[in-house]
């Protein structure tokens, strides 16, 4: 196997669309790095991914010193990085003024900001910093890096101020990520994706998803999780994918509320 595509370290890993995408790859032959905030969730999924081929660290992605000892801990394991998947990310909601007129509170403001967007900042300069010394494939790529955003970057609903100005500025630093690593080669790439059943929302009332679908264009239906990891994967190994931010929402464009 190309090397470049033998290694996956996967922020968020521990839950939905990180972990779906784990497994995913994990089927397919390639080693894969968890890096994620819960310990707890981090290791019931090491039990059931059940192979020598996983590992789980435990990681703040606003941290330096948890994501450096993580992404060092991954090549000594697995020998090289080949990609880098941007998940871990919270969705917290507030309005800019409460029904009582009371400002949003600017902690969770900034807590937003911090994991969603400095954290996907902070785990994909370090891990560009590692793939940057790695051998170059026959493509002379020496990894990729792919971030999450949402479409709520480009739509955010009432009550999204921070979690769609996080996943905008994930938007927005993709191209000039992409220019800066070009000389490295290495790449990166962004996927927003609309309504994705992940198991929090599969685990919903059928009534719930069914109106969470109904704006969805085609298929009127939540997003599977293994589309996410199949597009990721495709990213990954589709060598003249640079610079993009691709949207993952069967047509959606997200209404207000
Ligand atoms: N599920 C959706 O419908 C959807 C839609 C659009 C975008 N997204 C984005 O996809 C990503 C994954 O979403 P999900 O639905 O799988 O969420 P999830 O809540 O299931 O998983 C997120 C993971 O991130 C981890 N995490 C949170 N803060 C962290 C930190 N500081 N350091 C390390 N790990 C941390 C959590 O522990 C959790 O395991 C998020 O960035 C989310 O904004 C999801």
């Amino acid at each position: 196997m190309d090397p470049i595509l033998s290694t996956a370290v996967i922020t968020g890993g521990a839950s939905g669309l990180g972990y779906a995408t784990a497994r995913y790859l994990l089927a397919r032959g390639v080693n894969v790095a968890l890096l994620d905030i819960s310990e707890e969730q981090g290791n019931q999924c090491i039990v059931a991914l059940d192979s020598d081929k996983a590992r789980f660290f435990k990681v703040d992605v606003t941290n330096e010193g948890d994501v450096k000892h993580a992404l060092q801990g991954a090549q000594n394991t697995f020998g090289q990085l080949g990609l880098c998947l941007n998940c871990a990310g919270i969705a917290p909601a507030m309005r800019t003024l409460d029904k009582g007129g009371q400002a949003a509170p600017l902690d969770k403001y900034r807590q937003t900001i911090d994991i969603n967007l400095l954290g996907t900042f902070n785990v994909s300069r370090l891990a560009a910093e590692i793939m940057a010394i790695q051998s170059p494939n026959n493509q002379g790529e020496r990894g990729v890096i792919i971030n999450t955003a949402s479409i709520a970057g480009y739509e955010g609903q009432i009550g999204q101020t921070a979690y769609a100005a996080s996943k905008a500025g994930i938007i927005g630093m993709t191209l000039p990520m992409a220019r800066d690593l070009a000389p490295l080669g290495i790449r990166v790439n962004t996927v927003a994706p609309g309504v994705m059943g992940t198991p929090l929302l599969l685990a919903m009332p059928q009534a719930v998803q069914d109106g969470l679908s109904s704006n969805v264009p085609f298929p009127q239906r939540l997003g599977l999780p293994d589309e996410f990891a199949a597009l990721v994967t495709h990213i990954w190994k589709n060598s003249y994918l640079n610079g993009e931010t691709i949207r993952l929402d069967g047509g959606l464009r997200m209404p207000p509320k």
